[in-house]
């Protein structure tokens, strides 16, 4: 029989010896029994804590009876007395009391979990977690971080608030738009055959918001990406998304520093520096072969093709015949590594499609391994004076066409520090990364596209590439980059609707498509469109760092797996002949 016969005068985290002698009620969860003898001991649970209950039959026989019928996970409502244990435990927040119950209501009873909600169980199986998340979600750990998520959102609103920033919702049944992933379609009834696509981001609405003169604006905006995912993506995550009206780029850099220093002081109690650093994109690609460096360890890549040049390898010097380059890097310490070891690295690169990994080790005496008898003493001490390499290091040589040895170095660069546990706790490394490329070239459609957005304005001090050579021309974009994951993307738009025409020439976009895509837009910048700029934050990606995490589940309430489906409630799922049908949709099985 249902029972509304609870009451709350505390949490379960909240009593303290202080409290000894006071009545008190609490409620919540049965965390675990453990029957002592004739004792009956509980740990009641609650988000705020842990409060253990004994149960005497001295007592109370009919109530000592009543408890040894509770199960883990049942909801129970009690009164008793604080009393200050005698043995006192130091590992709880409230381990210096227990109460003794003077009444017990069972307000519901569970079901045996699949898992127990303990944090010291290993190895249950996170489809099993998703499944029954709301199970999950009953953990400290999963608990804590809704909390700081909370706090974080706060935070941030509150700063945005204080900066004068507007938090405007806009549309989530829309038009196309133009991040470049595949969209999610939702299928209009009353226009059979039509479809309104879910936002990738609100990155047109919040230009047009900038049109109607809202100066600044924000929002916490769920955005949906049908893309394959990683740890760190989602099919729906949320960002912070930023406009504003007559700024530049540094106040728009000066506003995303705020919104990270108010999320890590509110959150962690971490003061964050006055600025960040900035690097071009170009010095990232070539120092770190990537446009997110983990800047927590050093180990850069350095370009010694000169040097390969002039050398008698002929593996490098095909490689630089063939418009290729020769990259090194500097394990320190890593002489002692195996040959077994380095075995085991060329096969990790081999995944990037990088052919064989070129080693040499440096002793007192400078640099020798097989490869170093095709360099010159001179060579090999330029070579070790260019990768600084000491007695005990390793220098890691891959010799391939740019892109390759980039993508492959950057992997093992960040395998090394990972297994060489070079990587600082803690260590909050952050970085601007500038002036991006404008367009990249599309392989498979050859031609081609924008490496951010069809709206971003290209450097003012390329312009004259433009026709030329466009894909040399760099573009007013900036991404935040932390611990080497990307965390925010933005760039100065164009307002200037010749040059938005121009760049969708370039982009090969017919005054069809154009008209088709995105003509309210063009249409709208010919009515007064105020120079503007923004940035969006990966909210759920911040989360993760700030909760110390590597994979974004954590982070999402209700997530989704790897597969994009939601293990709970089984979504994606089939529907029902008459929705289809009312619809005008026939599916093809
Ligand atoms: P961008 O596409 O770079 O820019 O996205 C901004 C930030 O959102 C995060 N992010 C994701 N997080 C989780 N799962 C995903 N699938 C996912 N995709 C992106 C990243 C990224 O830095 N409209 C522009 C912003 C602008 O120009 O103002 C945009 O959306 O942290």
């Amino acid at each position: 029989m249902q029972t509304l016969d609870y009451k709350r005068s505390h949490t379960c985290g909240e009593l303290r010896a202080l409290h000894a002698s006071k009545t008190v009620s609490l409620s919540g969860w049965v965390h675990k029994r453990r029957d002592l003898g004739a004792i009956i001991f509980i740990d009641l649970r609650d988000r705020y804590g842990i409060t253990q209950l004994v149960f005497n039959p001295d007592q109370d026989v009919a109530l000592h009876k009543l408890a040894s019928t509770l199960r883990s996970e049942y909801v129970i409502s009690i009164s008793g007395t604080v009393i200050e244990r005698e043995v006192k435990n130091s590992k709880m927040e409230t381990g210096d009391i227990e109460i003794q119950i003077s009444d017990l209501q069972i307000l519901s009873e569970a079901k045996t979990p699949p898992f127990l909600i303990n944090e010291d169980e290993p190895g249950i199986q996170e489809a099993l977690k998703l499944k029954y998340r709301f199970l999950d979600l009953r953990r400290h750990s999963l608990q804590q971080n809704f909390i700081l998520r909370h706090k974080a959102m706060l935070a941030a609103r509150n700063y945005m608030d204080r900066q004068h920033f507007l938090e405007i919702t806009t549309p989530i049944l829309g038009k196309s738009t133009p991040e470049g992933a595949r969209d999610y379609l939702v299928p209009s009834r009353i226009y059979p055959g039509s479809f309104y696509a879910l936002p990738q981001s609100p990155q047109i609405f919040k230009q047009l918001l900038m049109v109607g003169g809202m100066d600044r604006y924000f929002q916490f905006a769920t955005c949906f990406r049908d893309e394959d995912l990683r740890s760190d993506r989602q099919p729906e995550f949320m960002q912070i998304d930023i406009e504003m009206s007559f700024g530049k780029r540094e106040d728009i850099m000066k506003t995303a520093e705020g919104v990270c220093k108010t999320i890590f002081s509110s959150c962690k109690n971490i003061e964050l520096p006055e600025s960040f650093p900035v690097m071009t994109h170009l010095d990232a690609m070539e120092f770190y072969g990537t446009d997110r460096p983990d800047l927590r360890f050093d180990m850069r890549l350095i370009r010694v093709d000169s040097i390969a040049e002039r050398s008698e390898f002929a593996v490098f010097k095909d490689q630089l015949k063939q418009d290729g380059c020769v990259k090194a890097m500097c394990v320190k310490g890593g002489s002692e590594f195996s040959r077994k070891e380095i075995d085991k690295l060329t096969a990790f690169v081999s995944d990037f499609g990088l052919r064989g990994l070129g080693w040499m080790k440096c002793g007192p005496d400078g640099l020798n391994a097989n490869i170093a008898k095709f360099f010159s003493p001179e060579l090999l001490s330029e070579l070790q004076a260019a990768v600084d390499a000491k007695d005990g290091d390793l220098v890691l040589f891959a010799a391939a066409q740019e892109s390759i040895v980039n993508q492959a170095l950057d992997h093992l660069r960040r395998h090394i520090a990972k297994e060489q546990k070079l990587i600082e706790e803690n260590a909050l490394c952050f970085t601007w990364v500038v002036d991006f490329p404008l367009f990249a070239w599309d392989k498979n459609e050859n031609r081609i596209t924008s490496e951010h957005h069809p709206f971003t304005t290209p450097h003012p001090e390329d312009l004259a590439h433009l026709k030329t050579d466009p894909l040399k021309v760099r573009s007013l974009a900036y991404d935040l980059v932390l611990n080497g994951y990307e965390i925010a993307g933005g760039s100065q738009r164009i307002h200037d609707s010749d040059l938005q025409h121009q760049i969708f020439d370039l982009l090969q976009l017919s005054q069809n498509d154009i008209e088709e895509k995105f003509g309210f837009f063009v249409d709208a910048l010919q009515y007064g469109t105020p120079p503007h700029l923004g940035i969006a934050f990966g909210f759920d990606r911040i989360m993760m760092i700030v909760c110390e995490t590597d994979n974004i589940r954590d982070v999402i309430a209700f997530p989704k797996t790897i597969k994009a489906s939601d293990l709970m409630s089984e979504a994606p799922s089939k529907v029902a002949p008459s929705q289809l049908s009312d619809l005008a949709i026939k599916t093809l099985e």
